[in-house]
């Protein structure tokens, strides 16, 4: 039996919440395809912040470059101390947020099948802000190297997928003509080495209301940083709200899964949140160990989850976001009910 050692963000608001709930999700799909997890805490955000006086602790990182995979769950206000930085210290250069209509779920239109690849390490999250009398400088940097290495994951992401392989880079050259002009130049030099994937790029502002129009036109997209970062909530929205999408933030070492969405205050301590999005996220984690870790156990129990995800959301079971009222902990054991081991 393999065993792996899972670091756990628990986060702050809505995060111990849902990530209870998808620990028990994790630990049934495990122990039905005869895999150990070992969950460690990695306290992290704006409570580890309020208790250890940094939201963001030594140990934590320690803890998580110990692990084989972090699963996170949001965190509050100090997400710039937390993931953007985990993001950047640990290389995660590749922020991996799929949109795919479900069943029984009220989206936009059924046959979206979409994923956003936003480059994770640069642009205007590199937090360079210089104050000067009467405003602020922003500095946005996009480096050659890492718009290849996110172009490259694009099309290798397009190429392993069902869909229909065609990879589309979003940016705004036509006023940010150095920066932007960088990527989407650099898109262009790696799509020649994809000759088997229709490679295209469209302005940011056209994207956003090419998502709503035609969503289901999409298989890959490839972005910088912040356009990716607000895209994915409105694909997130296009499939039925942020309570569904999962995340990966994926380096050469290291791997943090997490679901799109933040703390949610506004829902916090009720019991109400959505899991599916962070049950996703684990089954996305278990993809990726499958892969890293060339073992089909994980695959089968990535599978298992996303399976009973879908049979639990066919079946009308629905947290409040999406018009039922199934409680956080009773869609969870929604899930753990309908994992199958696949024959
Ligand atoms: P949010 O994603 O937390 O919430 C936006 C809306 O979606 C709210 O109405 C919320 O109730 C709803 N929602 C989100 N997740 C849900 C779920 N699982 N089930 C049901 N409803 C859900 O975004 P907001 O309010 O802008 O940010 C709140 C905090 O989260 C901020 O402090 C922000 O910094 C942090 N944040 C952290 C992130 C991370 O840890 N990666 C990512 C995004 C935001
Ligand atoms: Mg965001």
């Amino acid at each position: 039996m393999k065993e792996y050692v899972i670091s756990v963000i628990r986060g702050d608001g809505i995060g111990p919440e849902v990530v209870a709930g998808c620990s028990t999700v994790l630990h049934n799909a495990a122990s039905a395809a005869s895999l150990k997890l070992e969950f460690v805490d990695a306290p992290a955000g704006d409570e580890t912040g309020r208790l250890k006086g940094k939201a963001l602790p030594d140990s934590t990182i320690e803890t998580i470059t110990h692990s084989d995979a972090c699963l996170k769950g949001p965190v509050g206000k100090s997400a710039a101390d937390v993931i953007v930085r985990l993001r950047q210290e640990l290389d995660l250069y590749a922020n991996v947020r799929p949109a795919k209509s479900l069943p029984g779920v009220r989206c936009l239109d059924a046959g979206v099948d979409m994923v956003i690849v936003r480059e994770n390490t640069e642009d205007l999250y590199k937090g360079l802000e210089i104050e000067f009398d009467g405003g602020v400088l922003a500095l946005r940097s996009i480096t050659a190297k890492a718009s290849e290495r996110i172009s490259r994951f694009a099309f290798e992401l397009s190429r392993s997928r069902a869909g229909k392989k065609s990879v589309v880079c979003v940016h705004k050259n036509n006023v940010l003509r150095k920066s932007d002009g960088l990527f989407v130049g650099t898109f262009y030099k790696v799509a020649g080495e994809f000759q088997d994937v229709k490679a295209e790029d469209m302005l940011v502002d056209s994207a956003a209301m090419n998502f709503i129009r035609k969503p289901s036109e999409f298989d890959v997209v490839v972005t910088t940083n912040l356009y990716g970062d607000i895209l994915s909530d409105e694909t997130a929205q296009v499939v039925g709200g942020l309570g569904l999408t999962p995340s990966a933030n994926i380096g050469e070492k290291y791997a943090i899964f997490e679901p799109v969405h933040g703390s949610a205050p506004d829902i916090a301590g009720t019991g109400t949140a959505n899991p599916t999005a962070i049950i996703l996220s684990a089954s996305m984690m278990l993809d990726w160990l499958s892969r890293s870790r060339k073992d089909s156990d994980c695959l089968r129990a990535s599978e298992m989850i996303r399976k009973a995800v879908h049979r639990t959301l066919a079946d009308g079971v629905k947290t409040r976001d999406l018009g039922g009222s199934a409680g956080t902990s009773d869609f969870a054991a929604a899930v753990s009910s309908r994992l199958e081991i696949p024959s």
